[in-house]
């Protein structure tokens, strides 16, 4: 690998054929897409026209002219779906993929190997020579699912931002985007049939800064929503990228956005909730959903119109952090638990989920939900999000259940990425970018066949302190470059990563970070504008606890 090249995510294999020659793009090149690579040759003529100014038409060249997109199963095919291989020489670029998502993967490999300036949005020295040199890559990713989610509903993030995450997600080959869309503070989908979620639920007086040990407010409204239409020009550019949109709706927890705006989905037999508001503040709520047939159906009525909106054959319904004291209180949930013949308010929850589970199933979709969904009882065909370390994934694996692999102590990125005072807001656990590359998503105690239900892995940004996209940027990056490498390169013998050649692709992958006008945090920590003195945070020091 050199570091002039500096491709990240690092590709099985890859050579340097300086005997070949170089392929110089300029105003006679062409792209000849095959047929099911059109979207791919569309997205190439955009960002790689945007970049050098050339208009990289359609057609079919002579030598030294033409960029071959092709899905190519004789060549590519053992590679599976998502694999490629590329091929550069004085002749031609060849892009064959496995599948069409290979063929794509393949396209952002050769953007990497043009240089950071293929990442700007316009030219910055026209008239300049663009050469790919002669290289060979072949390539396929580790894990079927290499997810981001991004928590919009505690900080709104315009659909813009929500676009170019995608692009940036793209650039390094992560394809599920799992989009948390509702909150205690706040539901960010319009949904039709329950307008109120969004006139009501989608804004909130006032915001905790910082920590919520924090006592200082933001003394402003916050909000914002995603229209329908919204929606599904996020889901049509993730399906141009080959990322899937997983949405995420929380419950019976993390619900009080939508209890504001509908107080009759809360536990009105132990609270007043008509006089809930959209919450300001962070943490665990306590106001959670009434276990009754009108939030049942309710929400059957928010998951139609999500079905209308995302392909994803996952949907994710939450199910974490939900405290069961109104459960324990309220006669209606107690009366449900035993006519169910329930043994307690876990096994309630089981029974929330596992309606959902079923109400999925029947409609062709799976469940997916954050590991306390384990408790009590896991629904049958439901996978499982494992973010309290790695011991829920690995209980949901053994018990033949699919499992992404998220835990707190390693990729939520919201946690602080270096020790000291330093950082904007020192929440969490310290982990640095070699703790995010040496991350294994596949626990050593289990046995290859339960190892297969590991789908993959995700990062999750949570986004209590982090108010706008700049402070997004700082959270995600470099590490979500580390995270892509843990996600797609394969694990070397003996199960070591070389963080010492990571580091040494980082220093061109920066180049391009800086071209695309990422804020990540530079390596010998924050730029004066990144630090944000005064704000109150709880840092915690010593290892994170693996739970
Ligand atoms: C979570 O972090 N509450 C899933």
């Amino acid at each position: 690998m050199t570091s002039t090249t500096g491709l990240i995510p690092a590709p099985a294999t890859l050579r340097d054929l300086p005997s070949v020659g170089g392929f110089v793009l300029d105003e006679s090149t062409v792209i000849d897409a095959g047929p099911g690579t059109e979207a791919t040759a569309r997205w190439l003529r955009g960002a790689l026209g945007a970049a050098t100014g050339l208009a990289l038409p359609p057609g079919a060249g002579d030598d030294g002219e033409t960029v071959r997109l092709r899905i190519q199963p004789e060549d590519a095919g053992h590679l599976g779906p998502e694999g490629y291989k590329l091929y550069v020489d004085g002749d031609d670029i060849t892009l064959h993929g496995g599948g069409p998502a290979g063929v794509f993967w393949a396209a952002q490999t050769l953007r990497q190997l043009l240089g950071p300036d293929a990442f700007r949005r316009a030219p910055v020295a026209p008239g300049r020579q663009w050469l790919v040199p002669g290289t060979f890559v072949e390539d396929t990713p580790r894990f079927g699912w290499r997810g981001l989610m991004l928590d919009v509903a505690r900080h709104f993030m315009p659909k813009e931002g929500v676009l170019r995450y995608l692009d940036l997600m793209a650039a390094h080959k992560l394809n599920v985007f799992h989009f948390h869309l509702t909150d205690d503070q706040g539901w960010r989908i319009e949904i039709k049939r329950h307008p109120r979620l969004t006139e009501v639920g989608s804004w909130r007086a006032r915001t905790k800064f910082g920590h919520r040990a924090s006592p200082l407010w933001d003394e402003k409204p916050h909000g914002g929503y995603y229209t329908q239409d919204d929606i599904r020009e996020i889901v049509a550019y993730a399906a141009e990228r080959h990322i899937t949109v997983v949405p995420e709706i929380d419950l019976p927890g993390h619900s009080q956005a939508a209890i504001a705006a509908y107080p009759e989905l809360g536990n009105t037999d132990v609270i007043d909730t008509s006089v809930l508001s959209v919450w300001d503040t962070w943490g665990i709520n306590p106001n959670v959903l009434a276990p009754t047939d009108n939030t049942l159906r309710f929400y059957e009525g928010v998951f139609e119109e999500l079905l209308e909106l995302f392909p994803s054959e996952f949907i994710h319904v939450g199910g974490d952090e939900c405290p069961k004291d109104q459960w324990r209180q309220s006669p209606t949930a107690q009366a449900r638990i035993r006519e169910l013949g329930l043994a307690d308010e876990d096994q309630l929850q089981s029974w929330f989920i596992g309606h959902f589970d079923q109400w999925l199933t029947a409609r062709g979709r799976r469940l997916i939900g954050w590991d306390e969904i384990l408790e009590g009882g896991l629904a049958e065909g439901a996978a499982v999000s494992s973010w309290r370390g790695y011991a829920g994934g690995i209980a949901a694996a053994r018990a033949g259940h699919d499992v992404v692999m998220c835990p707190e102590q390693q990729v939520y990125l919201d946690h602080r990425q270096a020790p000291g005072e330093d950082e904007p807001v020192p929440i969490g656990f310290v982990r640095t970018l070699e703790d995010v590359y040496r991350f294994e998503p596949v626990p050593g105690e289990l046995t290859p066949e339960e190892a297969r239900h590991v789908l993959g892995t995700q990062a999750n940004l949570w986004t209590e302190v982090m108010e706008d996209h700049a402070r997004v940027d700082y959270q995600a990056f470099p590490r979500l470059a580390a995270f892509a490498e843990v996600a797609w390169s394969s694990l070397p013998t003996g199960r070591d990563r070389d963080f010492a050649d990571f580091e040494r692709r980082m220093a061109a992958h920066y180049g391009r970070l800086d071209a695309s006008g990422v804020g990540y945090r530079p390596p010998a920590g924050p730029r004066p504008w990144q630090r944000r003195p005064g704000v109150l945070g709880r840092p915690i020091d010593g290892p994170p606890p693996n739970r």
